[in-house]
């Protein structure tokens, strides 16, 4: 029989994280202060996160130590199986190796834990009481909401009403978890309110819903901010599911041409790829493909610019490809990719041209998703089906051009309480949507006057 799937034993769960600003090839712009315009001081940030976390977020130490103790909550469901999607390598008819990580398996269903257990160890070891954060389809929401009752913090969830509406599960999973989750905007602070006051019916974003977790957070000096993605530290966090991908493909003598995610503030994607983008770096040959949504096409057709990672433009101006803070994207299943901007690292890597990233629509990525889950059993996550779709672009490549490819992919999470979305798709509701020109550039003038990278 052949082989298809490889453990690791837990004695081999990778020690250190890995950190790609000891590698950058060029050096990034630093986060400014939005009113000085200086770069911002670990100072700037105390209010929102605790200073564990800050050194975190810009030291270049190439390795960093993961606690004791979040190992041994990671234990709970890492390492994390590496597959070889055989079934759907026979369905895609092309000269092409696919594995995967299982990401799906934490016990909120995709990688959000790698970080949030990590996030609530430092919150907790700085003497923090309650973390108050955004959630968008509800994926991160739950897994810090898990994180928290694993360390004994209180936990406040704004998650953006689109996706509330849409998936009361999530809510219910984070109620479980023993956390508070409140659809955004809401009324509980000044950012929500002004949002509501211009459309009461306002679907809500990530950016808003940032904005509101910041300012619950700032005005409680027990509580910190809790980001899912983007930021330095939460990339470093998540990089264990590439280090372990790199040990488990080690093992079966396998090196990928090419490596795929999908990403929304790009915490997934980096995680699988940074140990890769390292080795790119120092002269391997590899591609690094990064595939967001057509209705949210940061990378695609943003600028590389500062811009504020919230909508109520609380957070430091930060380096990245971005539609504009008050971009309001379309509500489109994948609630986990409706965010303006992306993670700084990935942007600068973006620009360097060491990843490349590609836009898929939303009925091509259901489509790509119920073919997978035909083939392999597994129903994935809306955001992972764009992950899926970049593969089945990459294997009719190689089709074309007749040569044989290994792809790496991460398979950032289940969709089993995504179901609704998936319902919405073979019942034909579901409609392609394709950002019209005048709506980025309507977006774009907001970031018109901040300084240029
Ligand atoms: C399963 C899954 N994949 C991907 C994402 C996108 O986030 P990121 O780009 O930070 O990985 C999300 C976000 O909610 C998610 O839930």
């Amino acid at each position: 029989m052949e082989q298809l799937k490889v453990f690791l034993d837990e004695s081999e769960i990778p020690r250190q994280w890995y950190n790609i600003l000891a590698d950058m090839p060029s050096p990034m712009s630093p986060p400014l202060h939005p009113g000085t315009g200086q770069p911002v001081g670990p100072d700037d940030l105390a209010p929102v996160f605790p200073m564990n976390l800050i050194e975190q977020e810009v030291t270049t130490e190439r390795w960093i130590d993961i606690p004791g103790e979040v190992l041994e909550k990671y234990l709970l469901w890492r390492p994390t199986p590496l597959y070889r999607a055989r079934n759907f390598e026979k369905l895609l008819d092309a000269p092409v190796q696919i594995y995967y990580k299982n990401e799906g398996v934490s016990p909120p269903g995709s990688h959000k834990p790698n970080t949030a257990v990590a996030q609530a160890y430092y919150n907790k070891a700085f003497g923090i009481e309650r973390l108050s954060t955004e959630t968008g389809a509800g994926q991160w929401g739950s897994a810090l909401s898990m994180a928290c009752q694993m360390f004994g913090l209180e936990c406040r969830v704004f998650m953006v009403r689109g996706s509330y509406e849409q998936n009361p599960y999530r809510r219910m999973m984070m109620m479980t978890w023993g956390a508070n989750c409140v659809p955004s905007p809401s009324n509980l602070t000044e950012a929500g309110k002004k949002i509501l006051a211009d459309d009461p019916d306002s679907p809500g974003s990530l950016g808003i819903a940032i904005s509101e977790a910041i300012e619950d957070a700032v005005a409680d000096e027990k509580a910190r901010y809790s980001l899912g993605s983007v930021l330095n530290h939460v990339l470093l966090h998540q990089t264990i599911v590439g280090l372990e991908a790199q040990k488990q493909l080690e093992q079966i003598g396998v090196y990928p041409d090419v490596v795929l995610g999908c990403a929304g503030g790009g915490s997934n994607f980096a995680g699988i790829c940074l140990p890769y983008v390292r080795d790119k770096v120092h002269g391997k040959d590899i591609a690094i493909v990064a595939a967001e949504p057509t209705s949210c096409p940061t990378m695609t057709r943003g600028p590389f610019a500062y811009d504020f990672g919230d909508t109520a433009m609380t957070t430091p101006l930060l380096p990245m490809y971005t539609l504009g803070h008050d971009f309001v994207p379309a509500p489109i299943h994948a609630g986990g990719l409706r965010y303006h901007g992306m993670a700084p690292i990935l942007s600068h890597l973006v620009k360097e041209e060491v990843i490349e990233a590609r836009a898929f629509d939303q009925i091509e990525t259901f489509s790509a998703g119920v073919q997978w889950a035909r083939a392999e059993g597994f129903i994935s996550a809306p955001e992972t089906n764009h992950a899926i779709a970049a593969v089945v672009q990459e294997a009719q490549r190689a089709k074309e051009e007749g040569k044989e490819k290994v792809m790496l992919f991460n398979w950032s999470g289940h969709g089993l309480v995504d179901l609704a979305a998936y319902d919405a798709f073979l019942s034909g509701k579901l409609t392609q949507y394709e950002l019209p020109e005048e709506e980025i550039q309507r977006a774009l003038r907001a970031i018109e006057k901040f300084p240029k990278p």
